[in-house]
């Protein structure tokens, strides 16, 4: 079996793609390499998976239709994992036109491709549970509402899961949208909440907490994401068109998480209290239900457990 992973360098692609090659799947990795954050943590993942057998990559822009149109009819790939994205929420703030252009053209040259593709593959897509947006009715369910979303992010993937169902419709291809739950881990975003703590902290600043502290997240290890990743892509009984949350069904207090990775660093933390940023939600937490019963989805890892394994990471490769 064959995937192509797009955003293969990021940080769940890369998880992904070792696991795959794990399995024994052939794996082709396309990525653009974009600079929204350190392009060399990019590279070094890349490297990483470099002279795996059943591994080649390909640096290639989504919104590249000819690049992408190529890449496809000479891979021929049974199973396309979609998640090459512009992520972030705060970003598309500031930065709105980039999320148009990858989130949605992109995605639409991805399903173009698939669609047209001699053998049409399975299209397994990142969505976020930022779709979620203000809903305030725990735990979050995929029959929810999601029609408010509070980011252009969110709403780019809300537009994904909307644009997928439709090439569902109409061409009969099969296309699984996943929920992704605050993912973290080993070789972990540097953007991400948990790597703006570390660096602080390692470096005695104050961490920024938003709303006083006064939030919760649903994290989820990424090696249980990358499980419920698999379980999608190898099983043969999903619908033709279906939505997943995949989270860890634990929302967590931030105050906890930031204790916890204190604890695993060893240092004493400074906080410095802000209020809630534009964009930003409460609180997220999974009911993981419906992957559980399509997939048997079951996450095994707690906080306790995932954050020293980040931490161990972020002090190795930054060498502090
Ligand atoms: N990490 C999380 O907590 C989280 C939560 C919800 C959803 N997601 C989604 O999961 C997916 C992967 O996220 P991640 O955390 O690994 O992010 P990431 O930024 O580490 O990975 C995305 C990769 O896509 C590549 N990319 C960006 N634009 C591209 C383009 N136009 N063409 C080709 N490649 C491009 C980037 O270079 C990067 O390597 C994204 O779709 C993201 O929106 C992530």
């Amino acid at each position: 079996m064959k995937v192509i992973i797009t955003g293969f360098a990021g940080f769940i692609g890369f998880h992904a793609a070792r696991e795959f090659l794990r399995r024994g799947w052939e794996v082709v990795g396309i990525d653009n390499f974009c600079d929204y954050y350190d392009v060399k943590l990019k590279r070094d993942r890349a490297a990483m998976l470099g002279g795996t057998p059943g591994f080649s990559a390909r640096e290639l822009d989504i919104c590249d239709l000819g690049g992408l149109k190529a890449a496809f009819a000479e891979e021929s790939p049974d199973v396309v994992l979609n998640l090459a994205a512009q992520p972030g929420v705060r970003y598309s703030t500031t930065h709105p036109f980039v999320y148009q252009k990858t989130n949605v053209e992109g995605f639409l040259n991805v399903l173009e491709c698939c669609r047209h593709a001699a053998k049409v593959p399975k299209l397994v897509f990142a969505s976020s549970s930022s779709v979620y947006g203000g809903n305030t009715k725990m735990p979050f369910e995929e029959s929810d509402q999601v029609d408010t979303p509070v980011s252009l992010y969110a709403a780019t993937k809300k537009a994904n899961e909307l644009m997928a169902h439709t090439y569902s419709h109409l061409y009969k291809m099969q296309t699984i949208g996943l929920r992704f739950f605050t993912v973290y881990g080993a070789w972990y975003r540097p953007d991400m909440a948990l790597s703006l703590f570390a660096d602080a902290m390692l470096h005695g600043r104050p961490i920024k907490v938003f709303n006083n502290g006064d939030m919760r997240r649903d994290f989820t290890f990424v090696d249980d994401i990358v499980d419920g990743i698999v379980r999608v892509a190898e099983s043969g009984g999903l619908p033709l068109y279906d939505i997943y949350n995949i989270g860890n069904h634990r929302s967590e207090k931030l105050l906890d998480v930031i204790k916890t990775l204190a604890d695993a660093l060893g240092v004493e933390p400074k906080m410095e209290m802000l209020p809630m940023q534009p964009g930003d939600v409460y609180a997220t937490y999974a009911s993981i239900e419906k992957l559980n019963k399509a997939v048997g989805y079951e996450p095994k890892t707690t906080i306790k457990e995932g954050i020293p394994v980040f931490a161990k990471w972020y002090r190795e490769y930054h060498g502090l």
